[in-house]
């Protein structure tokens, strides 16, 4: 998978892409991803990416020429499946929309800064807009790191355990059971007694218990959903 990220502020993204995941899938050859300066492309001579509002108003907003060269330049050479932005007031980012555009051969993201884009941009070339919450953070480069974690991380081949990405909390559309290990005994919180029986049935068990136990308190939301779905399935057979 190819994914581009256009950010005026590209070494925001550095760290998270050269470390764990992120790493090992693009030093397998899984996933290309590259950062691209949008400030590389404004042609004035203060390499300015940003103005003030039309109209009048607090804050910047950014400059549509230069963010329209990067894209243009790029789209030279690559094609790309969706060119999403991020934005507080794009769709909702959930499980279901990361397993969908995990199946994308490429993804340009664009991060937003300042008040925001000049709206011709997201007339024009955004395809798609995406927020991770309901809250607002100071840039899209957060926001587009969260993307690019959970799409690459359903790449075939990238976890070591093919089905742990599977087993994910949200999944199948109840939160995930609790994990424990060593020491069996820490200052007399022991781990519970059904994880060492080695019995596989009973495990299984356990977990998808604790599972519905945690989905029903903790997202009543989730729980109602997974409930009317497993009722749907049941209905069909
Ligand atoms: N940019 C700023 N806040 C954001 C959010 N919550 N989601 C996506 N992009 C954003």
């Amino acid at each position: 998978m190819v994914i581009d990220i256009l950010s005026v502020v590209p070494d925001l993204l550095m760290s998270p892409l050269s470390h764990s995941i992120l790493k090992r899938a693009q030093d397998k050859g899984l996933a290309t991803i590259k950062v691209h300066n949008i400030r590389d492309y404004s042609t004035d001579k203060h390499k300015s990416v940003d103005d003030t509002l039309y109209g009048g108003g607090a804050g910047m907003v950014m400059k549509i020429e230069p963010i329209a060269a990067c894209i243009r330049s790029l789209q030279e050479t690559q094609t790309y499946s969706e060119i999403i932005y991020l934005t507080p007031d794009g769709e909702p980012f959930t499980q279901a929309l990361a397993n969908e555009l995990s199946l994308l051969p490429s993804v340009l993201m664009l991060c937003g800064h300042y008040k925001g884009i000049d709206q011709r941009i997201r007339d024009q070339f955004i395809t798609r807009e995406i927020s991770i919450g309901d809250y607002v953070l100071s840039g899209g480069e957060l926001p587009a790191l969260v993307l690019t974690d959970a799409l690459v991380r359903l790449l075939p081949g990238v976890l070591n355990d093919e089905t742990s990405a599977l087993a994910d909390s949200f999944q199948d559309g109840l939160l995930d059971a609790p994990a424990y290990t060593r020491p069996v005994d820490f200052e007399g919180l022991t781990v519970p007694e059904v994880l060492l029986s080695g019995h596989f049935g009973k495990i299984d068990a356990w977990r998808e218990a604790q599972r519905e136990e945690k989905t029903k308190h903790r997202r009543p939301d989730l729980w109602k959903k997974y409930q009317e779905l497993q009722g749907d399935t049941l209905g069909d057979a």
